[in-house]
């Protein structure tokens, strides 16, 4: 069923791994579909196989730009909507991580993550929120992380940004909720991209000891709450963070 026919959604980090399997299945529910990231290749990659799926050349396209440079995100943008009209959903998932104890964190990791984790959603949803209103609604969807909720020993910064990000969206909610802009958090657990394909096997194995339905989580797992916060089922939520995590924070 096409529950998002004639909706536009952006999303940032589109280019792979969770963003790239929210960016097909926001197409899939008939939504068309921006995508914003810095690898060129990559997204204009996803774009082929959305549209090629779709039967649809124009249900996806895929714009160049670094989310933590407010100038080029406003210009990106902007010229975004120009072509496209306005945008009813957002999803801000772009996400870096640059592990380090604090001790030894430079401030350029510092900088790097959160502006990336943070500032990037603060630069697109000051943009597009305006067209959400205009429009009667929309919906903002912040990829958090249970990081964000429970702290991680070298990710002091990365742990920061998820936790600004709810912060960031309950305001949000609060702030848009007469405008019926919906603002949600997801937060994952531990899912199965190249985020995570760094880490050692030790490390793999301790963490999926902790998950209780026993596996990783997949790109699609997330891409499915996403939807679920994008669509017509959850117009009564906002200001909340769903957990889809395999039961690892209870
Ligand atoms: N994997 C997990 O276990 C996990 C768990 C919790 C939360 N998360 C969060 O989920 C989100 C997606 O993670 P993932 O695992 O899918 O990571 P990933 O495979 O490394 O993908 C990250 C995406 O973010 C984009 N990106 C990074 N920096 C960017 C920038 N400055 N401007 C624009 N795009 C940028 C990348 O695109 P380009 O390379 O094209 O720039 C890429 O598409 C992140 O926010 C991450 O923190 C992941």
């Amino acid at each position: 069923m096409e529950q998002l026919k004639n909706q536009v959604a952006v999303v940032t980090g589109g280019t792979a791994g969770i963003g790239r399997a929210i960016a097909m299945r926001l197409a899939r529910a008939g939504a068309r579909v921006a995508i914003l990231g810095r690898n060129r290749e990559r997204g204009e990659s996803v774009v082929r196989e959305i549209c090629a799926a779709a039967g649809d050349e124009g249900r996806a396209r895929f714009d160049e730009v670094d989310v933590a440079s407010t100038a080029d995100v406003e210009r990106v943008l902007k010229g975004l909507q120009g072509e496209w009209g306005g945008v009813n959903i957002l999803v801000n998932n772009a996400g870096i991580t640059r592990d380090a104890l604090l001790m030894r964190m430079t401030e350029e990791q510092w900088d790097s993550v959160l502006d990336t984790n943070l500032k990037g959603a603060y630069n697109t949803s000051r943009v597009l929120i305006r067209s959400m209103m205009k429009a009667g609604g929309g919906r903002i969807i912040n990829i958090s992380s249970v990081v964000g909720l429970t702290g991680n020993a070298g990710q002091a910064h990365y742990a920061a940004s998820k936790s600004g990000l709810i912060g960031l969206s309950k305001a949000l909610a609060k702030e848009l909720s007469s405008r019926h802009i919906n603002v949600n958090v997801i937060a994952p657990g531990f899912i199965d991209t190249e985020m995570t394909g760094v880490l050692s096997q030790e490390i793999r194995e301790g963490i999926l000891k902790a998950i209780p339905l026993g596996r990783m989580g997949k790109p699609e797992d997330i891409a499915e709450a996403a939807l679920f916060l994008a669509g017509p089922g959850s117009d009564y939520i906002t200001g909340q963070v769903i957990t889809v995590d395999g039961g690892m924070v209870m």
